[in-house]
């Protein structure tokens, strides 16, 4: 209904724009119709100096002006990667207590990304773009690309896994998905925000070549080829120099090198200097003094960067009314493909279609990391279940930061897995057999389901570990969650090992009952070591709404898993680049990447440590064969392609998909190059039985390192392997060309 009154609305004022005496020319600004630039420099002929600078920062904690006076509305922002965030109170972060804001919460963007499937990407931006536009938010917070340099870094779960190709892919149709609904992605945070406890005063820097192999493709893909609307700047600094106001970052790379055409947004509070935000290509402030009127001064809006102390500036000639202009027209373009779009469809919220959206990702992310002796899927003599572990029931839409939220219903692993159960006739019994934590609020926002417990830690493993021995089967579900120093925005997990005493309580319920599967719900990598006496671990990723009944799609086989990780599961923390002998972790201050390019899987295998999971890992229900890879030519031209053609057969008993990954080895350089780099995947859905010849192309782009002297993208001529696999440690078949 609300929607329908704010559609009338705008409807009026905009009439009364078009009509009003005074200016009589055609506001073409207002015909939806016309070409979007011509309508963007219509709108700020028409403005004052005070109109522009109202529409260059913050009004509200999520909205910023638009133009009363010409019927242009207000522009609404919300939270963000994983679902619409619920109404706050127009300048606190506490709840506005609206009865319908309540959103189906989707998979966290980890999950996705594991899911290696473009397909369900546009299908996830698509419907959470259709949330947002129901509740009439203009800009959607996300998604998030951010690589995944370090475990311990509490955000990773919003982020999309540490390889530039992944990130890239399944980036792209989720923006345009979004955006089809003229709801603009916003993509966050731009960039080289790799851990949260200091991030306001983290000083990365690194070398160029990292930059743009490691920590920028995502954010140009998601700019040039799903053409996104916006862009947030990352709290952290580049070189001494805020990434909010960051001029090499904003006015050269992105806006010079990109083309970039759509609006820089601060991140919450990430602006800091009038003359930098105004001078280095910052466009909409949001967020200074992020407790609004409390902790900063008075009238706090009007004294924002880019509101009265940027009109001083103008008025002095500081600063220049062209530069203004330059950020008044990325606004306006922004409203325009938005909130002045003439697209009033309603969307839609909390619809079975959104759900089975979330339930089909969820599903189709989980990684099977371990399955020895066939233990999963459940099998049919499996009379009685214990489910174990405070994950099985505890809400994790709720909490982790900015992107906590309000769901109209989370099924929790318990839930799920009980349903499925009942279903088959299997006994279902459950333990706690740890207590974690059992804060579940944010923000006002509370779990609908308390977990308080006043057994003491003997006491629940002793139940549990009693039920294991009397069961057929034990679940237990661990991991992280959404509480400070877990899976948390603004701050970093302490350590890699599982908290809570849970290696030491999977340990012993494995000795009681070998049959026994671990499901993790995190964002990060953890140490396992109870993994030898373990047959069968699930990575099940934070999945929303639907979590319980993804869960239980895949560990009753109603799903084949086909989910492969997108980060590298490293068995000690020392093992991993950011925390090798000499880095310090957190970083108060300057910190510089010493590893360079080799980032993740590049890292390991660079270094030749063998990490407990591979990226790309993750098995199936069911069994592919590889045939030999062919390639189209033997030789590839400068400004030519070659096609990769790979046999696949489905080999099991059940239908299942497989990722197929090709990496690219440059076999002759005059630089450092990693061992292996991700440059194509397919993901295929095959019958038993079933063949299929998977095809992938590769241009000269597939190729390139960054020659940090030319500044440019530098394919040396030469040989080059292709290696085809199903994970980046389980090559199947290779094939080399040379280029020309
Ligand atoms: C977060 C952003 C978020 C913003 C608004 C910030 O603290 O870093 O990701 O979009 O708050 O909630």
């Amino acid at each position: 209904m609300h929607n329908v009154l704010t559609i009338l609305a705008t409807a009026s004022l905009l009439l009364s724009a078009c009509c009003s005496g005074g200016d009589k020319a055609k506001a073409v600004y207002l015909d939806y119709e016309a070409p979007i630039e011509e309508r963007v420099e219509d709108a700020l002929s028409r403005m004052t100096l005070e109109e522009k600078v109202a529409i260059v920062h913050a009004q509200s904690k999520f909205s910023s002006a638009g133009v009363p006076r010409l019927g242009i509305p207000t522009l609404w922002t919300s939270d963000g990667p994983h679902g619409v965030r619920a109404e706050v109170l127009w300048d606190k972060w506490s709840q506005a207590k609206w009865t319908n804001d309540s959103c189906v919460a989707f998979p966290a963007l980890t999950c996705l990304a594991a899911s290696w499937d473009r397909e369900l990407a546009a299908l996830y931006g698509r419907s959470i773009g259709e949330e947002a536009k129901y509740r009439n938010k203009h800009v959607l917070l996300g998604p998030g690309v951010n690589i995944y340099r370090t475990p311990l870094n509490g955000r990773n779960f919003e982020y999309m896994g540490e390889d530039p190709y992944l990130a890239s892919q399944m980036v792209v149709p989720y923006v345009k998905g979004v955006q089809s609904n003229n709801v603009a992605a916003c993509v966050k945070h731009y960039a080289l925000n790799n851990e949260e406890e200091c991030r306001h005063t983290t000083d990365v820097d690194l070398s160029d070549r990292a930059l743009y192999e490691i920590y920028l493709p995502a954010f140009k893909a998601a700019v040039q080829e799903g053409g996104a609307w916006s862009i947030m700047g990352a709290y952290n600094l580049y070189r001494g120099q805020h990434l909010c106001h960051n001029k090499r970052m904003l006015k050269d790379i992105l806006k010079g090198e990109w083309g970039f055409d759509g609006a820089v947004v601060s991140d919450w509070g990430g602006a800091h200097d009038s003359d930098e935000a105004i001078a280095n290509g910052l466009d909409l402030e949001f967020g200074t003094w992020t407790d609004g009127l409390f902790t900063g001064p008075s009238n706090v809006y009007a004294q924002y960067h880019l509101a009265n102390p940027y009109l001083e500036r103008l008025r002095d000639g500081r600063a220049s009314e062209e530069e203004l202009n330059d950020k008044c027209r990325r606004v306006l373009r922004l409203m325009m493909r938005t909130s002045m779009s003439g697209n009033n469809s309603l969307g839609e919220m909390c619809s079975e279609a959104h759900y089975a959206a979330a339930r089909k990702i969820g599903a189709e992310g989980i990684v099977l990391l371990k399955n020895d002796n066939g233990l999963l899927p459940v099998q049919p003599g499996v009379r009685k279940i214990a489910v174990m572990g405070e994950n099985a029931i505890k809400m994790m839409t709720v909490g982790g930061g900015s992107s906590s939220l309000k769901a109209q219903h989370e099924i929790s692993p318990l839930k799920g897995i009980s349903d499925r159960a009942a279903a088959a006739g299997i006994e279902v019994k459950y333990a706690r057999a740890y207590v974690g934590s059992t804060d579940g609020s944010q923000d006002g926002i509370t779990a609908g389901v308390k977990i308080n417990e006043d057994r003491d830690a003997q006491t629940l493993a002793a139940e549990a570990l009693e039920l294991a021995r009397e069961s057929d089967l034990v679940i237990f579900v661990g991991g992280l969650n959404k509480n400070k120093r877990q899976d948390c925005e603004g701050c970093d997990r302490e350590f890699l090992d599982l908290p809570y005493n849970q290696s030491e309580l999977v340990a012993a319920l494995a000795a009681v009952n070998p049959n026994i599967v671990v499901c993790l719900v995190s964002g990060n990598a953890v140490t396992m070591p109870w993994l030898d006496a373990v047959p069968s671990v699930v990575q099940a990723w934070y999945c929303g709404s639907e979590a319980g009944n993804s869960l239980a799609d895949v560990l009753f086989g109603d799903v084949c898993p086909s989910g492969k990780l997108p980060f590298t599961f490293p068995a000690a923390l020392a093992d991993s680049p950011a925390h090798q002998e000499g880095m310090q972790f957190p970083n108060p201050d300057k910190v510089y990447y010493k590893e360079g390019i080799y980032v993740g899987y590049r890292w390991f295998e660079h270094k030749d440590i063998k990490p407990l999971f591979a990226f790309g890992h993750g098995l199936s229900y069911t069994s592919f064969q590889y045939g030999d890879a062919k390639l189209s030519s033997s030789t590839m031209k400068r400004g030519g392609s070659i096609t990769v053609s790979i046999p696949v057969t489905n080999t099991g008993k059940c239908a299942g998909a497989e990722v197929v990954q090709l990496y690219v080895t440059d076999d002759e350089c005059s630089v450092d190059r990693p061992e292996k780099e991700l440059k194509g995947f397919e993901k295929v859905f095959l019958q038993p039985g079933e063949s299929t010849v998977v095809k992938i192309a590769l241009d000269e782009s597939a190729l390139q390192y960054f020659d940090e002297q030319a500044h440019r993208w530098v394919a040396e001529k030469g040989r080059f392997t292709v290696q085809v696999g199903s994970a980046s440690d389980d090559i199947r078949s290779t094939a080399s060309f040379e280029l020309r």
